[in-house]
């Protein structure tokens, strides 16, 4: 970074400008910019533009530090020091069908540790936990310190959003990003991610760091660069972490979309569920147990944690977090209760052969454009659209096969993106060897 003076006074322009020109902020100047932006006195268009300078130049380890303080010092910082048990978190850098957030959360409470845990909406092609939630009828996420300590006394976990009180610095930007083509940018998720698990109030957090096409960080130096900054930070604010570098080149799953995620997730609750879903949250409610020590090593925590899936008691956290969250719990034994899209269409194999490939974030773009994300901020999501993968990467197809199912608001366009999602299959004679989803553990 080049050496430059900090500018006296406030001037937006002048602080976009030096970020654009590759000079390190100070730490002052930082602060001013992102304190303005949440006042309103620096509109949009010269944070999307700020955004985009740091897209470009990035952010030195004491400027990620300082954005990252800022974020936290937006709202208020939880302390659950009157809540028993251990108090714990976790973050995905964002995936296309991924819905480990709605297991695992329920798993772990299910043994005894406790998770407040701050969700965002989908950001680019990615999914957010809070659009899926928003599809079950009536259930709301708009909670206060005193609703999130309820909960974990209650329930045992609690899945709030962003709101004035809790990181609202961190919501504003999310939805700028998500429309500005600033979201894949390490510096800038690191701080978003950082922010919220260090205003928890955290004794320990598990990072599910993803890598591969459908990542926001495809490439897999640039993944792991992404964990180790946020253990840092993590390791500046005093937090215990640990990160999973997991794959996502093809979705996670086979439903993409919200209301078909929540469909998914009671089902690998109930035991049906499809088992990468399950390898995922296993592996991070794993590190989550051995980290609290509430289990002596991964052995012991994965039997903890398969004893409470085999016995129904994490569904039934699931369950009782649905109606403390004033959602509709009917919707765990009649899932037909979640929205339903009124057209669908099949994609069928154009050849046979093995299915080599699937792009994530293509098929994350699909869902976006069905209408199940957002092009502008203010776009309201259609919960009932998306995909079902009937057939994923290393499965065999016949000529004409189903290979998925599209659910979207009208027939035309479940036609075409039908159309679409055929052509991103792709079907070889030859089966491809898979590297394992969880590729990596980071510990802090
Ligand atoms: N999740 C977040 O909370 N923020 C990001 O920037 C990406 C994923």
């Amino acid at each position: 970074m080049a050496e430059g003076q900090p500018v006296r006074g406030f001037s937006a322009p002048r602080l976009i400008e030096r970020k654009r020109d590759g000079v390190e902020l100070a730490p002052g100047e930082i602060e001013a910019f992102l304190s303005r932006f949440l006042t309103g006195e620096v509109p949009d268009y010269q944070m999307a533009a700020m955004l985009m300078a740091v897209f470009f130049r990035g952010l030195s380890p004491n400027e990620l530090e300082r954005w990252t303080l800022a974020l936290v010092q937006s709202g208020e910082r939880w302390d659950f020091r009157r809540v028993t048990g251990p108090k714990v978190g976790k973050h995905s850098t964002g995936g296309v069908g991924d819905k480990v957030t709605l297991v695992l959360a329920p798993l772990v409470a299910a043994v005894g540790l406790k998770m407040p845990k701050v969700s965002g909406r989908g950001l680019g092609h990615t999914g957010g936990t809070l659009d899926k939630l928003a599809s079950i009828p009536g259930f709301r996420t708009d909670l206060d310190r005193a609703a999130v300590e309820r909960l974990l006394n209650d329930v045992g976990y609690a899945l709030a959003g962003q709101s004035d009180s809790f990181v609202p610095l961190d919501r504003d930007l999310y939805a700028l990003r998500d429309v500005t083509g600033t979201v894949e940018s390490l510096p800038l998720v690191a701080a978003s991610v950082m922010s919220k698990k260090i205003a928890e109030g955290l004794d320990a957090v598990v990072l599910d760091v993803k890598t591969g096409a459908g990542a926001l960080l495809s490439d897999p130096e640039r993944a792991e660069a992404l964990a180790r900054a946020m253990l840092g930070l993590a390791g500046r604010f005093g937090l215990r972490a640990e990160a999973l570098m997991t794959r996502m080149d093809e979705p996670l799953g086979r439903a993409v979309g919200n209301a078909l995620e929540v469909r998914e997730a009671i089902e690998t609750l109930a035991g049906r569920g499809p088992a990468d879903v399950l390898e995922v949250a296993m592996a991070l409610g794993s590190s989550l147990l051995v980290q609290t020590g509430a289990a002596p090593d991964d052995d012991a925590a994965r039997a903890r944690l398969r004893w409470v899936l085999e016995d129904g008691s994490a569904l039934e956290r699931f369950r009782l977090s649905v109606a403390g969250q004033g959602g509709d719990p009917a919707v765990v034994d009649d899932p037909g209760r979640l929205p339903r899209a009124p057209a669908s269409a099949e994609a069928r194999a154009p050849r046979a052969g093995r299915v080599r490939g699937l792009d994530a974030r293509e098929v994350g773009r699909l869902v976006v454009a069905l209408g199940g994300g957002r092009l502008r901020k203010t776009d309201a999501i259609d919960p009932s659209v998306g995909v079902v993968l009937e057939q994923k990467v290393g499965d065999e197809v016949e000529t004409g096969g189903r290979l998925a199912t599209v659910h979207a608001a009208t027939p035309e366009a479940a036609l075409g993106a039908a159309q679409r999602l055929a052509e991103l299959y792709d079907i070889g004679p030859e089966p491809l060897k898979r590297p394992p989803l969880v590729l990596k553990r980071i510990t802090g």
